[in-house]
């Protein structure tokens, strides 16, 4: 099953129900949002692969204008049915990340594609979406997304990182370890430390998914043509990251990437 697969999974009724029963921001998008809260009342937004509307729960409400899109028409209807009756202004249409032609240059402050929304594309068609971003995104706008971290897969594909003292525990991480080998056939653990980013079957959605992980310093170089200031957020915290060792960038699964988009 190829990354174009990705889409029919997340067109799938009942992974659109799981996105649809989600709420809390993830600590490291919590903290971000309190560092532009008070600009957020004064900008445009669009939440790139909303999903459910997880995100919109929290940033409609603060924005001066939200656009919520999906390349899923299943996770737009739901978002439309669920914010049918908020009193803010919302909106919600089908649109892919490459192609958000719909979309005009320069329309928004503040860009979001969050939970590893992107991570779902060719390594190709990544980088057309970030040439997409900066298009639609104002010159010193933000643009917030989260990726896999390539580090800290590796980390967790060894026989001893999945070791627990709990039977239960133990044997679940060892079947999981061996279906992601067996769904992965063709990688190798070189091929792994060798590759600054690469596509693989994870749990995620039982091995539904066709996802993209990628290397920090590759991510950054990804970034460098159209966006500056670049800050990082393991998923799981508060702080951002001030120093490259920093332990959490090898054990955190996903990042959050922080950035000013360049004119
Ligand atoms: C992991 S879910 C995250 C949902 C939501 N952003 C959240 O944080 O709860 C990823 C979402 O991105 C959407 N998505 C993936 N690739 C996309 C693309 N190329 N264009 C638009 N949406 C996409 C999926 O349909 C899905 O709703």
């Amino acid at each position: 099953m190829g990354i174009s697969r990705n889409k029919a999974t997340y067109t799938d009724t009942g992974i659109v129900n799981y996105y649809t029963g989600l709420q809390g921001l993830q600590p490291a998008e919590v903290a971000i949002l309190e560092r532009l809260r008070p600009q957020l009342a004064t900008m445009k937004m669009l939440d790139m692969g909303m999903g459910g509307g997880r995100t919109t729960l929290h940033f409609a409400p603060l924005v001066k204008q939200y656009v919520g899109i999906d390349y899923s028409p299943g996770m737009v209807a739901a978002c439309q049915k669920r914010f049918s009756d908020v009193d803010h202004p919302v909106r919600f249409e089908v649109c892919d990340a490459r192609d958000m032609s719909q979309f005009a240059d320069d329309s928004f402050d503040l860009i979001l594609f969050s939970y590893n929304g992107i991570d779902y594309v060719s390594h190709r068609d990544r980088l057309s979406i970030f040439a997409e971003v900066k298009r639609v995104g104002k010159t010193d706008g933000y643009f917030l997304f989260s990726s896999h971290n390539l580090q800290a897969l590796e980390q967790n594909l060894t026989w001893k990182k999945q070791f627990n003292i709990n039977p239960l525990e133990l044997y679940i991480n060892m079947v999981s370890l061996g279906i992601f080998w067996l769904f992965n056939q063709t990688l190798s653990r070189q091929t792994i430390a060798d590759s600054d980013y690469l596509i693989v079957r994870d749990d995620s959605h039982l091995f539904r998914l066709n996802t993209y992980y990628v290397r920090v310093r590759q991510q950054q170089k990804q970034l460098i043509q159209n966006f500056s200031d670049v800050e990082i957020y393991p998923w799981n915290r508060k702080e951002k990251v001030v120093a490259m060792d920093d332990r959490d960038m090898e054990t955190a699964l996903w990042l959050y990437y922080l950035c000013r988009i360049k004119g």
